[in-house]
């Protein structure tokens, strides 16, 4: 159930703030019957009409992307690189989708695109604590100190303790000097996972989120995407309301 002035925004009748004084005026029918008060609550599904018109509401739609490197997780962008939108084929491009939180330009793997706001909001709030699962290639060879230190927390952005839900080391690769990390956050701020691996002074060389809550990128070839069922909607909602 949504506020009704939250509806008639979203069916692009007017901003939130002048449907309710639409409202008010008494102009706005909901199942035949004028309504007047602003915080009544409606079902999308219920009949809405507006000076007589009924509204048209877009259908709330979700996508899992598995984002390849080399482009940008916005809508547009001012270098005109390509975005995550030109992955899409025509039909979803013109439904004004977007993505879920960010994926820097270099980073591969799980970004999810929907129209739905308040799914955005309670997927990115830190506060919903969704799990997001990172595969790390970083220079170096890593040893179990700063593993146990990463695991700790670092500091980054100048005063910020960053502490991720789960750290495990994957694989050293002594030929390569490199090491794979899996890292579990459930915060998004920007570039986080590669200001950690660096204040630990192993500068990340490769980076794919490969989970989000419980959602993988199995079937979904890099470039490729798929629309979430309605019961993984549902599942994500649940168990982002368990943790606040
Ligand atoms: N952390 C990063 O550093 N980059 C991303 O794209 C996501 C998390």
């Amino acid at each position: 159930m949504e506020r009704l002035q939250k509806i008639l925004a979203q069916a692009n009748i007017a901003s939130r703030r002048k449907s309710e004084e639409i409202i008010l005026e008494g102009r706005v029918k909901v199942n035949g019957v004028i309504v007047k008060e602003l915080g009544f609550k409606v079902n999308r599904s219920d009949q809405i009409e507006v000076d007589g018109k009924p509204i048209e509401l877009a259908e709330h739609l979700y996508f899992l992307l598995n984002k390849p490197t080399g482009f940008v997780s916005t809508t547009s962008d001012e270098k005109s690189r390509k975005t995550v939108l030109d992955l899409l084929t025509e039909e979803h491009r013109d439904i004004r989708l977007y993505p879920v939180g960010r994926l820097d330009f270099d980073t591969a793997g799980i970004l999810l695109l929907t129209n739905d706001g308040d799914f955005t909001n309670r997927m990115t709030h830190p506060e919903h604590e969704i799990e997001k699962e990172y595969l790390a290639r970083v220079e170096g060879i890593v040893i179990r100190k700063k593993i146990v230190q990463l695991r700790k927390g670092v500091t980054i952005d100048g005063d910020y303790l960053a502490v991720p839900k789960e750290v495990r080391l994957i694989e050293l690769n002594k030929d390569q000097q490199s090491t794979l990390i899996s890292i579990t956050l459930t915060e998004g701020r920007n570039k986080q996972v590669r200001k950690m691996m660096e204040a630990i002074g192993h500068p990340v060389k490769k980076l794919t989120r490969i989970r989000y809550d419980f959602l993988t990128l199995e079937g979904v070839e890099r470039g490729a995407y798929r629309p979430l069922k309605v019961h993984e909607v549902k599942k994500l909602y649940a168990n982002s309301s368990s943790k606040k």
